[in-house]
């Protein structure tokens, strides 16, 4: 059966029109989600504030342990020298993780050459610039990460901790 030329070439021509243009934005719009946008993480958990240092204390690169909730949870305060995703102080570079692995509690080491956290026991590795994402090993989890604040006098307080603790079967005291 012979196809008539002419049908094909109106059909190119209606669709590079602007009702054609229209109606493909239009297809596009209804399969397309809204944009995403970026919330705070449904898993931080705020325990009581609680000075951890001052700014003056650290040094870049240098970890400066800490302990937060309680004494029973050993933590490190870095200041990465830039700023960082949930960076606090001024230069929006000082964060605060456990240093307890989330795997199966390991105490972690910090390597200053590529600013992570690294564990002994089966080796996995946390970004500590990028919010204690694992980059490596057998932790199925993120490394906690604390909420802080730091007030007028350089007083830096952690307020919470974005995921469950290792060893805690919820973030309640
Ligand atoms: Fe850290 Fe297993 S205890 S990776």
């Amino acid at each position: 059966m012979k196809r008539c030329p002419s049908l094909v070439d109106a059909g190119r021509r209606s669709f590079l029109t602007g009702a054609g243009l229209a109606t493909a934005g239009a297809a596009v719009a209804s399969v397309l989600p809204a944009q995403a946008k970026a919330t705070p993480s449904v898993a931080l958990v705020r325990y009581p504030a609680n000075r951890l240092a001052n700014v003056k204390d650290l040094k870049i690169n240098a970890p400066l342990e800490v302990s937060y909730p309680d004494a029973d949870a050993p933590g490190v305060l870095l200041k990465l020298g830039t700023p960082v995703p949930g960076g606090a102080g001024p230069d929006g570079d000082i964060v605060g993780f456990t240093t307890v692995c989330p795997h199966k509690g390991f105490p972690l080491s910090y390597r200053t050459a590529d600013k992570t956290l690294n564990c002994p026991g089966h080796y996995s590795r946390f970004d500590c610039e990028k919010g204690g994402q694992q980059i490596w090993g057998q932790a199925t989890q993120n490394l906690p990460q604390y909420a802080l604040r730091v007030d007028a006098k350089g007083d830096i307080y952690a307020e919470g901790v974005d995921e469950l603790l290792y060893g805690r079967l919820s973030n309640v005291l």
